[in-house]
């Protein structure tokens, strides 16, 4: 039986930081109505799917994944029937939206904690994790934030504790109370209601917390954040995820097509691997082809890892870029070239799996720097100057040379790159030779070719280490993509035994591009080439 094409998996999934994409009330925030007005350009860019950071009402102690109501939309964002518009128009250009679901944790400021910080008896008393202090006055257990200090705030007005995994301002809820886990599978069901298609779940095996609420054991050795010090056995990743995530799928699964997605906090690949599959998630996060560094063995490790952890039973993704993470392109390339990024969007779009984009990442925008005094997110504020925080990578997409650089008429939350009147969507879009315009024809190749958006992923050993090499293929047809990870001209022969001929499909754009003679494929500095089978 011919398998039905799921969107999510051959597709390709374009994660927007709402803030930041399109103001269209000049307050200097992004808004619904301004990511309605860019859908047409995330059209031609070739996307199935966005990801949309949370856009639920949120006093913004940490950006949104502090919500204070979980039914409708941030007024600064829009409203719901903004919402409903941004559906359809998605809807109508084949693009699937996914919401943002951060139900680890609400803010501080949602009814449901403000009700249950009065009183231990009030009928919100058990919805978070309060308790006693110790003995000597101290926080109940040695539990520590991971964006600073205890995970422990002490409430006046109660007269105990309450666990905050995060900043205070997001208390984390007690999903071992029944009623807050109805709660909380009640907002999968009102959404997906509206029509949504699907969500990325915010630290999702965070939510249940060891009942006893024991110590986390102390690791060896000297760490830079008391978080590190710990082994986090106790606080994150507990045998109760498995059910709550079976019962989600459960929701999921009555409506047709619909995808979640997880991030897991604090987890290896491995086991990141253990919530995906037909009763639990559809996928997930891995965070050490993110963390790669920039080299063709360090790459193809990762690749090959979580490819092979997958194996047929799953589907892979992959990201290089989110909102808490230094872009990619500040990472991996120098200001002004944009070679090596071309390299590794080749790599990303056509490995096994879903590939995952950041707004910006497709004209290879760099975080911005920023002073103490301009910072905004928590982390940033806590830790400067060691940790500067995740504004770098937030700052306003860059549309084109206009002030704000097109993306607000007015001052704007975060300050635009001072590289915006040169990097753009407008002036990329008018040159052939662009980041974007890599993209573009990339991301067409790939649905183009089932290879590519379907097929196995076998390694090849190059026998150079300076090149990443991979099959790809269906019963149909077998591509070749060859990938040069050093500054030098590299060669490579091409694997005739089990084909003897092959056709270069894509090289990229570089006036300077790969080619072959006979069996020997030349690759320029950062130089790619993908090649397609002829025989069957
Ligand atoms: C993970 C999110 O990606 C991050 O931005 C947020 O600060 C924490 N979870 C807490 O919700
Ligand atoms: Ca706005």
């Amino acid at each position: 039986m011919k398998e039905k094409k799921q969107w999510w998996k051959h597709g390709v999934i374009y994660q927007i930081y709402p803030r930041s994409f399109q103001d269209t009330n000049a307050d200097g925030i992004g808004d619904l109505n301004g990511i309605i007005q860019r859908l047409d350009y995330l059209q031609d860019l070739g996307i199935d799917g966005i990801w949309l950071s949370p856009i639920m009402p949120s006093p913004d102690a940490d950006f949104g994944y502090d919500v204070s109501d979980y039914h409708t939309i941030d007024p600064k964002y829009g409203n719901l029937q903004d919402f409903d518009r941004l559906l359809k128009e998605a809807h109508k250009r084949g693009i699937h939206i996914l919401m943002d679901l951060v139900l680890n944790h609400t803010s501080d400021q949602h009814r449901w904690f403000q009700e249950s910080r009065m009183s231990r008896t009030n009928p919100y008393h058990d919805w978070y994790i309060w308790r006693d202090a110790s003995p000597d006055g101290s926080a109940p257990n040695n539990w520590k934030s991971a964006f600073g200090g205890p995970a422990w705030e002490f409430d006046e007005k109660r007269g105990q504790y309450y666990l905050h995994l995060f900043t205070k301002e997001q208390p984390d809820l007690n999903w071992r109370n029944p009623d807050v886990r109805a709660a909380m599978l009640d907002i999968f069901r009102y959404w997906l209601d509206k029509g949504v298609d699907g969500f990325r779940l915010d630290v999702f095996n965070a939510w249940y917390k060891d009942a006893e609420l024991r110590d986390n054991p102390r690791l060896p050795g000297l760490h830079r954040r008391p978080f590190e010090s710990y082994a986090h056995i106790y606080d994150v990743s507990q045998p109760e995820m498995i059910p709550a995530l079976q019962d989600i799928r459960k929701i999921m699964d009555a409506y047709p097509d619909r995808y979640v997605v997880g991030e897991t906090f604090l987890a290896d690949s491995a086991h990141a691997r253990t919530y995906i599959s037909e009763d639990r998630l559809h996928a997930g996060f891995d965070y050490a082809y993110a963390n790669s560094p920039f080299s063709a063995r360090a790459f193809g490790k990762a690749i090959q890892y979580w490819d092979s952890l997958h194996e047929d039973q799953a589907w892979p993704n992959y990201f290089l870029n989110n909102h808490d993470t230094p872009r990619s392109s500040t990472r991996y390339a120098g200001a002004n070239d944009d070679a090596r990024l071309k390299l590794l969007a080749a790599m990303h779009l056509t490995v096994r799996g879903t590939p995952y984009l950041y707004y910006g990442e497709e004209i290879g925008m760099r975080d911005v720097s920023l002073t103490r005094a301009q910072l905004k997110d928590p982390v940033g504020r806590r830790y400067w100057p060691f940790n500067k925080g995740r504004d770098g990578c937030r700052s306003p997409m860059q549309w084109d040379a206009r002030a704000f650089a097109g993306f607000s008429t007015a001052e704007t939350w975060l300050p635009v790159h001072s590289n915006y009147k040169v990097r753009n969507v407008a002036n990329q879009a008018a040159a052939p030779a662009s980041l974007l315009n890599f993209y573009k024809s990339l991301i067409a190749l790939r649905r183009q070719r089932p290879a590519l958006h379907a097929g196995k992923l076998n390694m090849v050993d190059a026998g150079n280490d300076s090149l990443l090499v991979y099959k790809r293929s269906t019963p149909e047809e077998t591509m070749l993509v060859v990938l040069n990870f050093s500054k030098n001209m590299q060669s490579y022969t091409l694997p005739v035994e089990d084909f003897n001929q092959w056709d270069l499909v894509f090289t990229g754009n570089e006036p300077i591009t790969s080619h072959m003679t006979d069996a020997t494929l030349d690759l320029p500095p950062y130089g790619l080439a993908i090649l397609l089978s002829r025989a069957v």
